[in-house]
């Protein structure tokens, strides 16, 4: 079984890589950054709440994102892998996604940290932000998302890759470029997945 975290900072390509690799593998896609934005249309009271630290470009609180997740985990157990986009982004969202999944007998297989510089970054959300309606895709809240990530999120990396899991990918080029060599890593590990 193939599960796998797509990690790296806003616009570094999560959502797009994850697209491609669902088609391949057949995955279950879980992208907490998707689930709270429905939420939010749909006025629901989580969505009210998220909306209050997304509009900010802040992290929604451990214990609103970590028990939705083991939800959905539990809810798709019999799927045939996980692909995490936006998920973890902090260490205790780390320790508690490795608990939910030894519940479940399964683990993470393989961790791909999109590498991209923030100018890039700055660039690809700014030139998305013109017609994707996303509250955060302005410049003073992509700032402050950008600032989360490398203080709360970006130390998610030291406990992966002490987990011998971490692989960092070059996260600029062409889409197609990028998606090739996570593929070629995903082979190359493939005694890990395949039973
Ligand atoms: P989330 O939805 O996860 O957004 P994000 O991490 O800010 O990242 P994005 O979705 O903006 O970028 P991406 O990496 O998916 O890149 P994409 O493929 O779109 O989270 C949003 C918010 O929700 C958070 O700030 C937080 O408030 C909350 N949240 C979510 N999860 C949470 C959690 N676990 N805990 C607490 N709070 C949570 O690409 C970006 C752009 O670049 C696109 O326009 C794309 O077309 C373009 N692009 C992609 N690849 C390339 C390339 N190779 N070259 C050039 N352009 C490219
Ligand atoms: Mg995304």
């Amino acid at each position: 079984m193939l599960n796998i975290v797509i990690f790296g900072a806003p616009g570094s390509g999560k959502g797009t890589q994850s697209e491609l690799l669902i088609k391949n593998h057949g995955l279950k896609y879980v992208s907490t950054g998707g689930i709270l934005r429905d939420k939010i249309k749909k006025g629901t009271p989580m969505g009210k709440l998220a909306d209050s630290y997304i509009s900010k470009g802040q992290l929604v609180p451990d214990d609103l994102v970590i028990p939705m997740l083991e939800d959905l985990i539990n809810d798709n157990s019999s799927s045939n892998g996980f692909i995490f986009d936006g998920f973890p982004r902090t260490l205790a969202q780390g320790e508690a996604l490795d608990v939910i999944l030894s519940k479940l007998g399964k683990e993470i297989t393989l961790v791909f940290s999109l590498e991209v510089d923030d100018d890039e970054l700055m660039a690809r959300l700014l030139n998305r932000g013109k017609d994707s309606g996303r509250s955060d895709d302005n410049l003073r809240v992509i700032e402050s998302r950008l600032e989360v990530f490398h203080k709360q999120t970006a130390p998610l990396k030291t406990f992966y890759a002490k987990q011998g899991k971490l692989i960092e990918i070059k996260g600029v080029g062409t889409i197609e470029e990028i998606f090739d060599s996570i593929e070629k890593v995903i082979t190359m590990h493939k005694e890990k997945w395949q039973k």
